[in-house]
């Protein structure tokens, strides 16, 4: 069932986050289900406008309806990631969406206030909320000033006025990570004093974190072994963190990078162990697997595994 996004933050905030996971194609919907229906965890289905176009719009949403199908206890909204203006007009519009993240975080911060206000208005006419985003996120790396580090990061006094201003539901914060599979470089840790500030100056209000990926070093050399060159370096974000981060009002934490890894490592393994083999249902069944054993680890990570039945009660 589609629920509004607030139906999940609320029994959340404070104690445990929601997984917000990007998916392109039937076989993450699949294992997106299975494993959050084995976890017994709410969970937040993430469209890019990427995904949107890889798959069409009419596709990747009868994909989610069709995995609904075949799951129909699963809880879950559906959300809109790094929207334009006129993308998050089109999602507002469509009837299918709980929510849209409007991404004005390159603009000033007026600008932003201003672009931000306008999809809000939209949004909250016909019942869905908006996450806005603001800082910079960006890879904090060990050579990077301590100075420097903090100028990145999401200021928490512009936080309050920035959500007071626009009118925004959730706020996506830079607290040290960033996106895709090059975090960090060396020792890797969120910036709990900076996410404790922002909850001190907004409390009750979702945070979101983007690039919560944690690109697991055993998948990484995997992906190595079966002839991928990832920098085997790479660094993300230290899973054991989410709980923490939950309890300080970290509510949704989005997750893309590591799912594109087990896809990755699953296919490379399999066709260097069966080279022979051309049918691509075999590793497909297999990622299927593999990505809701993957979902049900995140879940236990984020607090949320167990959770679907006292969602459910809420809902009435
Ligand atoms: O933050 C962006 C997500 O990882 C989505 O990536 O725009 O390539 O679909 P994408
Ligand atoms: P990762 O690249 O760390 O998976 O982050 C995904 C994300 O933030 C989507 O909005
Ligand atoms: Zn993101």
């Amino acid at each position: 069932m589609i629920v509004s996004t607030d139906a999940l933050f609320r029994p959340a905030y404070g104690k445990y986050a929601i997984g917000a996971y990007n998916i392109n194609n039937m076989e993450q919907a699949l294992g997106l289900f299975l494993g959050h229906i084995n976890a017994q965890a709410p969970f937040i289905i993430q469209l890019s406008k990427g995904s949107r176009k890889y798959a069409g719009i009419p596709m990747i949403e009868a994909i989610i309806r069709a995995a609904e199908q075949l799951y129909p206890e699963a809880i879950y909204a559906v959300h809109l990631d790094h929207g334009d203006e006129a993308t998050c007009y089109a999602c507002i519009d469509s009837g299918f969406y709980s929510s849209v993240m409007i991404d004005a975080s390159h603009a000033s911060f007026e600008e932003n206030v201003a672009i931000t206000r306008r999809v809000v208005e939209r949004a909250h006419a016909k019942g869905l909320s908006v996450e806005a985003e603001l800082g910079m996120l960006g890879g904090v790396e060990e050579d990077i000033t301590v100075d420097e580090k903090h100028a990145m990061l999401t200021n928490p006094n512009e936080a309050k006025a920035f959500v007071e201003q626009s009118g925004c539901d959730s706020l996506a914060v830079a607290i040290g990570t960033s996106h895709g599979a090059y975090k960090f470089k060396g020792q890797q840790s969120l910036h709990f004093e900076r996410i404790e500030a922002i909850q001190q100056q907004l409390p009750g209000v979702p945070l979101v974190m983007h690039g919560s990926s944690s690109v697991p070093q055993d998948e990484v050399l995997r992906i190595n072994a079966a002839g991928g060159t990832l920098d085997p370096s790479a660094r993300g974000v230290d899973e054991n963190e989410f709980k923490r981060a939950a309890e300080l009002g970290v509510t949704k934490v989005n997750i893309d990078t590591d799912g594109r890894l087990v896809w990755t490592r699953v296919h490379r393994e399999y066709f260097r162990d069966y080279p022979e083999d051309f049918d691509f249902r075999k590793p497909g069944a297999l990622f299927v697997e593999e990505y809701a054993r993957f979902i049900v680890n995140k879940s236990e990570k984020l607090g949320s595994q167990g959770k679907l039945p006292e969602v459910r009660a809420a809902l009435g």
